[in-house]
């Protein structure tokens, strides 16, 4: 995946950037980005320089895109929900049950 968390490829990590961008502007990177580029948003320039790459225009409909951002949220808001991980259960031994 481009947007690998480990960042072994070209993109930054999805993960909460429901948060740091708002919605509109989000739809506008994954449906035209080229077009962001081209009206000098000072967001996207930072973002190209800083990961030595452009992200290519896929052809998303606008449509599509909002289910993506949909879920973009639901990944960001699961972190948040996180149930901890139960501490492991230890069986009783039924010839020493003390
Ligand atoms: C469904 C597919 C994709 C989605 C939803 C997506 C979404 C995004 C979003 C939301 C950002 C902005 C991140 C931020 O504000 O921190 C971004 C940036 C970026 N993406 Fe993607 N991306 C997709 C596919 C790709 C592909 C295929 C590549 C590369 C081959 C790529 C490379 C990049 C790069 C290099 C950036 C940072 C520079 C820039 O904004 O152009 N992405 N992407």
């Amino acid at each position: 995946m481009p947007h690998d968390r480990r960042r072994r490829f070209g993109g930054p990590d999805l993960k909460g950037v429901t948060g740091k961008r708002p919605v509109a502007w989000l739809e506008r990177v994954i449906v035209e980005p080229d077009k962001l580029a081209a009206d000098k948003d000072p967001i996207r320039l930072g973002l190209m320089k800083q990961y030595g790459g452009e992200m290519p225009n896929l052809g998303i409909s606008r449509k599509d895109a909002k289910k993506i951002i949909a879920y973009l949220q639901n990944v960001s808001r699961a972190r948040l929900l996180r149930v901890p991980p139960r501490p492991p259960v230890r069986h009783r031994n039924p010839w020493r049950p003390w």
